[in-house]
């Protein structure tokens, strides 16, 4: 199985789900010329939204645009001009989108790239952050008006990375301090990461503010998509990987299927992927390893984990292990430490058989699991960018 494709999430679709219609519903979404926003705002215009679609090219907005009308037989499709890198120019379109005076159901934070040299925009800040991170807040913030006039069904979803999780926040959100950190974390990803991973902070951080208001927001992560981003950035890894990565329409997928279920169904201020909630953290403790389950992992089975525990329990337990350390000729420092050490493993292999059983605990463990387990290692340094 491939970590581009994920662990067949898709079996798990429901088709009905996708099959919701959202007639009268205002949906904007950025970046939408090309990727996996041009494939979301197929989506929801074929679902009969009226799309805003948000580009910063006129020509390849417009030739976008058509191209949607023509496919979806959708009318109601329109195009915005704005440079989401550009402060001034996000104030300025939030004016005049303003002037509509149309409430926004579903704000589409997708725009965003990946620039490999240091750049500073007229207005002073780093080419990455201002596109990715400040670019996005300030739209969705001049945006609240209209997305309060549709409260409370108002959402917004920004498309993130798996790349956050493989990323530290930092301070230097100028990304003035990067360096080449090993032969394959490169200065293009940290760049990247970073401000993709400040995305989602800001997100997490204002999920409350905004669903007090009647407005829930979401993240999700598309997997690896063979979009025009991703050839123009990454060639190489595009060319290792092609034939392999999701189509633009299966980024978009669980893009779509946020905009379309109604909201009891979804967990604001949760970040999704496949159409589920998926963790915000990589989780440190490999709970399969723990059960003796390495090797086995997804595929193991109740009866498995109900065994393995077992054996655990027998000859790991506290008791068991301590007895024997009374016997040991070792200092009561030494010894002390060494129960304090079989203890916590001991409830690390119980928390590790608690997680397991619970289906959704296990499933998204299940989900973090498939970022650590393959690493791509067949492209080039400079073209890592680990989902
Ligand atoms: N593809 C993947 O595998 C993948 C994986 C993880 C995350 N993502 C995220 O998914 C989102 C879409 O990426 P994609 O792969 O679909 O890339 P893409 O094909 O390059 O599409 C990106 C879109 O954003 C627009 N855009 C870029 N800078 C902009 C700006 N300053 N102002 C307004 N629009 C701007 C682009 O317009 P132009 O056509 O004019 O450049 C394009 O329409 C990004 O946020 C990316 O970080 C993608």
């Amino acid at each position: 199985m491939s970590f581009v494709c994920g662990r067949d999430h898709s079996k798990k679709f429901k088709p009905e789900d996708m099959q919701l219609q959202i007639q009268g519903k205002n949906c904007v979404v950025t970046g939408a010329n090309s990727g996996i926003g041009y494939a979301a705002a197929e989506g929801l215009a074929s679902r009969g939204a009226t799309v805003y679609m948000v580009c910063r090219n006129k020509e390849r907005g417009q030739e976008a645009l058509s191209k949607i009308q023509n496919s979806t037989g959708n009318q109601n499709v329109y195009l915005e001009v704005c440079d989401l890198s550009s402060f001034n120019d996000i104030k300025s379109f939030a004016s005049s989108f303003a002037s509509k005076d149309v409430p926004v159901h579903v704000l589409v934070n997708n725009a965003g790239f990946l620039e490999n040299k240091h750049t500073t925009t007229p207005e002073g800040f780093e080419l990455n952050f201002a596109g990715n991170v400040l670019g996005t807040y300030t739209m969705t913030e001049l945006r609240l008006p209209l997305l309060e006039k549709a409260s409370p069904d108002a959402k917004v979803i920004t498309v993130s990375s798996g790349g956050m999780y493989t990323s530290p926040l930092t301070t230097d959100l100028q990304v003035t301090n990067l360096t080449f950190m090993t032969p394959f974390v490169c200065v293009t990803s940290l760049a990247l990461f970073a401000s993709l991973n400040s995305r989602c902070c800001v997100w997490f951080f204002y999920s409350d503010k905004y669903k007090n208001k009647g407005i829930d927001s979401y993240l999700m992560h598309p997997g690896w998509a063979e979009t025009p981003g991703v050839a123009r950035s990454l060639p190489s890894f595009k060319e290792s990987f092609s034939g392999k990565l999701r189509t633009s329409e299966e980024g978009a997928d669980t893009v779509v299927w946020l905009a379309l279920q109604p909201k009891e169904k979804l967990v604001s201020g949760a970040f999704y992927f496949d159409r589920a909630e998926a963790p915000k953290h990589l989780t440190l403790a490999d709970h399969y390893a723990l059960l003796g389950l390495g090797s086995l992992r997804y595929l193991a089975t109740e009866d498995q984990i109900r065994k393995s525990y077992r054996e655990a329990a027998l000859k790991l337990h506290p008791d068991k292990l301590s007895a024997a350390l009374l016997l040991s000729d070792e200092s009561d420092v030494a010894k002390q430490a060494k129960r304090e050490a079989i203890e916590s493993h001991f409830k690390l292999i119980q928390e590790a058989y608690g997680l397991l059983m619970d289906p959704n605990k296990r499933r998204i463990f299940d989900f973090t699991d498939e970022f650590d387990d393959a690493v791509p290692s067949d492209c080039a340094p400079k073209d890592f960018f680990k989902v």
